[in-house]
């Protein structure tokens, strides 16, 4: 066995959290080693966040050629090319993999190509060397989970077969009405496919705020996208035809393909980290707010640590993660101020703490629910929709919950609102350009503030 160089730290994995923390770790001066066995850019980039919204951003061409006449474009959707399709996808990965590789080939990293493994607290092992670091930092990642006694092949796959299906199906059954479920719906039903949800829980995107769940059930029954709720996957048998699908209580369904959305699990077997001493909880890697495993020299990042899975939580913690190696005593990253957008038709984002968990932690909230028919841009667009606003009783504003075509890129502000304790009076003050989407958000401010404009108090 080769015995590698010394590093400062040394990643084990480079997807969003990985790479980031490697980028930021060259550019404060640490010697740095990056381990990958795929392609650097991780889940994110090649088959989750990137390539799922190319597909959504073709959804909504679609939908706005069958919307056409609305406004009297008349246009007739002739046909889905999914090869064309997937090779359009393909392209904004292939351009961002390209522009990837460029950043971190020009900044000081060594990476190795391999799969690593953990062979001591300081030490990974790949492709027959040793790389030896002061720091190590785990950031492996998470693959789609299924459920006991279902498996993943031919007509039942998760969303990374789904990516490039080089056909739109005709009917499709979905597990898991959550994140990933209701994204992969919303294009299917854009693309013409029939689709049907199962969900274990009482409502769509469970996580999110009743106004929110309540509201994406409306809109996708609008769009005549089935779904069943308090409904839980039993079993599945596949043939030539299609899936038959059992619930618990026994009812069946039937249709091409079944997706398999039902959360995604630690990355971490085999790869030494239980040896070399590290507590595992479940396969998870848990750490203590400034993100150390049980080992004091070991960091773990990203999807890999307990928590919220989305890639923008995994830069902020690569970037927390050098700059506490590199002393700068970074502020920790808190779950509960990270932005989240769900990228299905209509769009919902959120940041903070939902209503109901507001009250648990302040006893008295007051909200505000902004209708987005009130909203000028949203009504040239076509979109129903709402801007919520959670506020601890005389006091910041602790959550913003949105819904709504586009209503996703909204949350940049809301985040901001949020994460510095804006009062609503403090956001009414500010000028909202008109006529924007984002004008509901000031709208909202103005009528928690007790001086609404387009709106009743
Ligand atoms: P999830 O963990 O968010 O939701 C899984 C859903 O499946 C839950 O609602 C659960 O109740 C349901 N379920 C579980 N077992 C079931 C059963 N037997 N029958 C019926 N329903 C059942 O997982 P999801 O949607 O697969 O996403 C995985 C992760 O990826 C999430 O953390 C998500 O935030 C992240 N992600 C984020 C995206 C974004 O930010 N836009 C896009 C895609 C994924």
């Amino acid at each position: 066995m080769a015995d590698g160089t010394q590093y400062d730290v040394v990643i084990l994995g480079a997807g969003s959290g990985g790479y980031a923390c490697a980028l930021r770790c060259a550019q404060l001066g640490l010697k740095v080693a990056m381990v990958e066995k795929d392609k650097v850019g991780g889940t994110c980039l090649h088959y989750g966040c990137i390539p799922t919204k190319a597909l959504l951003h073709a959804a909504a061409v679609a939908d706005e050629v069958n919307h056409g006449a609305a406004v009297g474009v008349n246009a007739t959707l002739d046909a889905i090319d999914m090869p064309a399709v997937n090779k359009y996808k393909d392209s904004v990965v292939a351009g961002l993999y390209k522009g990837l590789q460029g950043l971190v080939g020009h900044a000081a990293i060594d990476v190795v190509e391999g799969e690593g493994k953990l062979v001591a607290a300081d030490t990974v092992e790949v492709a027959g060397q040793r790389l030896t670091g002061k720091f190590v930092v785990l950031a492996t990642g998470s693959y789609p989970r299924s459920l006991p006694g279902l498996e993943i092949g031919g007509r039942v796959m998760t969303s990374l077969e789904a990516l490039s299906l080089d056909h739109v199906p005709a009917s499709a059954i979905v597990i898991g009405g959550s994140v990933i479920g209701v994204e992969f719906a919303s294009v299917w039903k854009s693309f013409g496919t029939d689709v049907t949800i199962i969900e274990a829980l009482p409502h769509l995107v469970p996580l999110e705020d009743d106004i929110l769940s309540k509201g994406l059930e409306r809109a996708f029954r609008k769009r005549k996208i089935d779904f069943k709720l308090n409904a839980r996957f039993e079993a599945v048998t596949q043939d030539e035809n299609g899936v038959d699908v059992t619930l618990e209580g026994g009812d069946t369904l039937q249709a091409e393909i079944l997706l398999v959305a039902v959360g995604r699990g630690p990355s971490s077997q085999g790869f030494g980290f239980e040896e070399a001493g590290i507590t595992m909880d479940r396969g998870w890697v848990p750490t203590d707010e400034r993100l150390r495993t049980s080992v004091s020299n070991v960091f773990a990042i990203g999807d890999l640590v307990p928590g919220l899975q989305l890639a923008h939580r995994g830069f902020a913690h690569g970037i927390f993660v050098a700059e506490e190696i590199a002393g700068q005593s970074p502020m920790p990253v808190i779950d509960s101020g990270i932005p989240r957008v769900t990228y299905c038709e209509p769009e919902i984002a959120s940041v903070g703490l939902t209503e109901k968990q507001a009250v648990e932690k302040y006893g008295e909230v007051d909200t505000y629910e902004y209708n987005l028919a009130g909203n000028g841009k949203s009504k040239i667009l076509g979109t129903a929709g709402v801007v919520k606003y959670v506020r601890e009783k005389d006091g910041p504003v602790v959550g913003v919950h949105m819904m709504g075509t586009r209503m996703g890129e909204q949350v940049g502000e809301a985040s901001l609102i949020v994460n510095w304790d804006a009062y609503p009076e403090d956001v009414a003050q500010f000028i909202h350009p008109h006529p924007t989407q984002n004008e509901s958000l000031g709208e909202a401010a103005l009528a928690l503030a007790g001086k609404p404009l387009h709106s009743h108090n």
